[in-house]
């Protein structure tokens, strides 16, 4: 009977608000709005608008706060059917729907006013917090679905809640591909999370929030499916959008967890029953494939987790982020460091270890291989090397630059093929004494008066020495056989160059190849001497090839050090005048012409970038690093070559492996133009969202190049025209291979003596240009093996 007369006097309390018209202004005060309603987790809202049923509340919009912060989201939410006696405390928590500055909470009296112009969100200091303008509105509603609308005079909807989705989608919501649904931090903290959900024309993906972000899973592929059913409900596509439609009567929505899972929710018979679904269960059937199961570094094995130093069977590189919580992940104890070149990296290698995510470009490879790109690209944090099990040298492999949580796989994994992952490591000096070898020849390289060609000139007598030397015999330590080379070339024993290195003491800089260490001649000249790993053995500098087993070069010490990192530093204190860029650019070109044409035979060095350009006292620009390049006979222009080079200055036709030329070098040489000028990377994805070379695209198809510009460079600024030139003559050189000009023509542009050819299309600007087909190839057509394999058997 109580009961009752209890329920009759809520009926008679709860009338609804769903709408406001324009102009209206809410206080966040507990004495200024409408409801003011607790929940049983301590959370409450103070509401704005609500709309309910049979005298109930369902869904309302509201300041809400989680209980234990003293600030406020703006939120949509769905309001729990029961009511207790007291009127005011609900049983259950609420769920919220949407939330409009999830990162920046506001305190109390905080004020959202709905003008004709926006509905905007004004913290108590007046900051505007969150705002959307809303031309010609009329006034806002709440509707049953959860949906807030702005609307114009005739109903039409100026602004819609459903077209910017946070965490959850509703029943009635059209997702489109410019709409992604975010993770929030945790339930109740609706800072945005690590996870997002979004489409594409093939299909929707899940993905970690990373630079550039790593796709975890794929739903709906349309090729295959133009629906995905989950029995209460289904998401269908139409065109290129994708509606959620249920199936029930019941209240259900989708959310992305905090912890990236999929989940659909279903509220039966007012509350009783919770039915639940794991959206993602069939493709990540192993708890180990989601991102973050394990903390970033982790490795899941059967859902227990372990840093990669237990995985690899070593000790000393790794440690768990939270002593207590294996699952928080695991941090390096040597951070790794990019500052000069690439300082002491080496890998961790994870047998059997695979992860979650697969951008592969580079196929028919090894893991050595891949290994050797990844020490080159400082922002490669590990190889994940994938291989059919019959054959280890016809693999692919991916380089991801930020490391989520890692799998074992399972003995009975369903996987068409292997993985295996090496972890990028950072050795720390005390470890890097590496026992030196015992059979030397060391080359003393240029020490003529400085100029422009002396490390060239070197390379080219190498070749002559490899032609004429086939029988050198190997020397052992304190022997001295004589050898007769070229004038360039000088010779040391072992002893010597310990004495001149002293000791290997101190070291300027390290490479996939070997390090480098500082030295000094009886004379006082100062020198660099190489100390060259012992792997990758065809892979080795060629000059080493030619003679056999040596492992120390001696090269003039270039006083101002790579161009890297005068190009690269943000801090501005070493920046080049304009004059000096252009002497640069002019020298790397005159180099390069060198190399291409005056070398006999021709030389092509694969790995022009900037950290391989050295500069003297006066800025003269000796080209150095020829761990990769080749000669070319005669008579042979093109050459068939396996994957060499640095990934963001690789041309196209050598990432297929097909035509490869002295063109790859003019390429690389039109991307370190454009870092020159522009000052930043090229494939810089950590700082920048977009690859250098698009946005170059963009601003050449605008007509607007002047905009790419280093902002910094003042002077440069001052000589806008002549930056602009240098930036076309580098767009000439990213031209596709048939078109793209020899190093003579570039050198003659340069110098202003030919007019450059005017471009009408530049669609070849861009990483990701296929030579072999007119269209460059998606970014996001990129995961093609782990679809197939997502995509496989349910
Ligand atoms: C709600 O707050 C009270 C007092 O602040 C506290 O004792 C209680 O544990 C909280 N309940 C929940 C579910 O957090
Ligand atoms: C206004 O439009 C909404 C949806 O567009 C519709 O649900 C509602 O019934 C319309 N209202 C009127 C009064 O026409
Ligand atoms: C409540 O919100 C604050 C502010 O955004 C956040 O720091 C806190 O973690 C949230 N509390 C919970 C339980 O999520
Ligand atoms: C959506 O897809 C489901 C499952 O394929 C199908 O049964 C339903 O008819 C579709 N609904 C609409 C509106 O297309
Ligand atoms: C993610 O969180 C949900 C609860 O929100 C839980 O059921 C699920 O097991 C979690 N998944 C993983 C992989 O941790
Ligand atoms: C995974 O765990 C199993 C035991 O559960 C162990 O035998 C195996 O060596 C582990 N694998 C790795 C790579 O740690």
């Amino acid at each position: 009977m109580l009961l009752l007369i209890n329920s009759f006097i809520i009926h008679a309390l709860f009338l609804d608000y769903p709408s406001a018209n324009v102009t209206s202004s809410w206080l966040n005060s507990p004495s200024t709005v409408e409801g003011n309603w607790r929940f049983s987790d301590n959370t409450s809202v103070r509401t704005i608008l609500a709309i309910g049923r049979n005298g109930f509340p369902d869904f309302c919009f509201g300041f809400f706060n989680n209980g234990t912060a003293d600030t406020f989201f703006l939120v949509i939410m769905k309001v729990p059917d029961k009511v207790d006696s007291t009127f005011s405390v609900y049983d259950y928590p609420p769920v919220v729907l949407w939330s409009a500055n999830g990162d920046s909470p506001v305190g109390e009296n905080a004020i959202l006013a709905l003008t004709d112009a926006e509905l905007a969100l004004k913290d108590v200091d007046g900051t505007v917090v969150w705002s959307r303008s809303t031309p010609g509105s009329v006034g806002m509603e709440l509707a049953f679905n959860g949906n807030l609308r702005l609307m114009s005079e005739q109903n039409g909807t100026i602004w819609e809640s459903f077209q910017e989705p946070t965490n959850i989608w509703l029943p009635g919501q059209s997702l489109l591909p410019s709409q992604n649904l975010y993770s929030s931090m945790s339930t109740y903290n609706l800072a945005k999370g690590l996870f997002y959900l979004g489409m594409n024309n093939d299909f929707i993906g899940c993905y970690v929030d990373s630079r550039p972000a790593q796709q975890y899973c794929s739903l709906l592929n349309v090729r295959h499916h133009t629906s995905f059913d989950f029995g209460v409900g289904s998401l269908n596509r139409s065109g290129n959008s994708v509606t959620y439609i249920a199936r029930s009567q019941d209240f259900q929505y989708l959310r992305l967890q905090p912890n990236g899972s999929l989940i659909v929710f279903l509220f039966l018979d007012n509350y009783k029953e919770m039915f639940y679904y794991d959206v993602l269960n069939d493709q990540l059937r192993d708890a180990c494939s989601y991102p973050t199961v394990c903390g970033r570094y982790g490795v899941c094995n059967n859902t227990k987790c372990s840093c990669p130093d237990e995985a690899s069977g070593s000790t000393g590189f790794f440690r768990q982020s939270n002593a207590l919580q294996s699952d928080f992940g695991c941090e390096a104890i040597n951070t790794i460091s990019c500052g000069d070149n690439i300082d002491n990296h080496d890998f961790l290698e994870l047998l059997n270890v695979n992860y979650f995510s697969f951008r592969s470009r580079i196929s028919s490879i090894d893991a050595p291989q891949c290994k050797d790109i990844c020490l080159r690209d400082c922002s490669c944090r590990a190889v994940v090397f994938r291989y059919r099990d019959y054959d280890t040298s016809k693999g692919e492999c991916s380089f991801p630059t930020d490391l989520f949580s890692l799998m074992v796989t399972k003995k009975d994994n369903m996987l068409p093929y292997k993985a295996n992952t090496c972890v990028k490591i950072q050795i720390p000096r005390a470890k890097n004494k590496k026992s030196s070898s015992t059979s030397l020849v060391v080359l003393l390289v240029s020490l003529f008066s400085s100029g422009i060609f002396l490390l060239l000139l070197g390379a080219c007598y190498f070749y002559v020495l490899r032609r004429k030397k086939r029988s050198i015999v190997n020397e052992r330590e304190g022997e001295t056989s004589i050898i007769h080379v070229p004038p360039v070339v000088i010779k040391f024993s072992y002893n010597d160059l310990r004495a001149i290195a002293e000791d290997f003491r101190v070291q300027l800089g390290k490479g996939g190849y070997g390090e480098v260490f500082e030295g000094t001649l009886k004379d006082g000249t100062k020198v660099a001497v190489k100390q060259l790993f012992d792997k990758g053995k065809t892979e080795f500098l060629p000059e080493v090839e030619t003679i056999g087993s040596n492992r120390l070069l001696v090269y003039e010490y270039l006083h101002k050090g790579s161009l890297d990192k005068w190009i690269f530093d943000r801090n501005g204190e070493q920046n080049l005048t304009w004059k000096i860029k252009w002497q640069i650019i002019l020298g790397i070109a005159k180099g390069l012409e060198y190399l291409h044409e005056h070398c006999n035979p021709k030389i092509i060095h694969f790995d022009i970038k900037p950290q391989n350009i050295l500069l003297d006292e006066e800025f003269n620009v000796k080209i150095a690093d020829f761990g990769l390049a080749k000669w070319i006979e005669r008579d042979q222009s093109k050459i068939s070559t396996m994957i060499k080079g640095t990934r963001g200055y690789m041309a196209p036709e050598l990432i297929a492996g097909r035509n490869v030329s002295v063109k790859v070098d003019v390429y690389s040489f039109g991307i370190v133009i454009l870092e020159i000028v522009c000052g930043r990377k090229n494939s810089d994805m950590y700082e920048n969202e977009v690859y250098l070379i698009d946005e170059v695209k963009r601003k050449a198809e605008e007509g607007r190049l002047e905009d790419v510009i280093d902002e910094c460079d003042e002077e440069l600024r001052g000589d806008k025209g002549l930056a602009v030139k240098a930036v076309e003559i580098a767009i000439r050189c990213l031209q596709p291979r048939n078109i793209r000009p020899f190093m003579p023509v570039v050198v003659k542009l340069l110098e202003g003596t030919i007019e450059m050819e005017p471009i009408f299309d530049y669609g070849f600007l861009s990483m990701f240009y296929d030579p072999n087909s007119s269209e460059a190839v998606k970014k996001n057509d990129s995961e093609r093996l782990m679809d197939s394999v997502l995509s496989g058997p349910r």
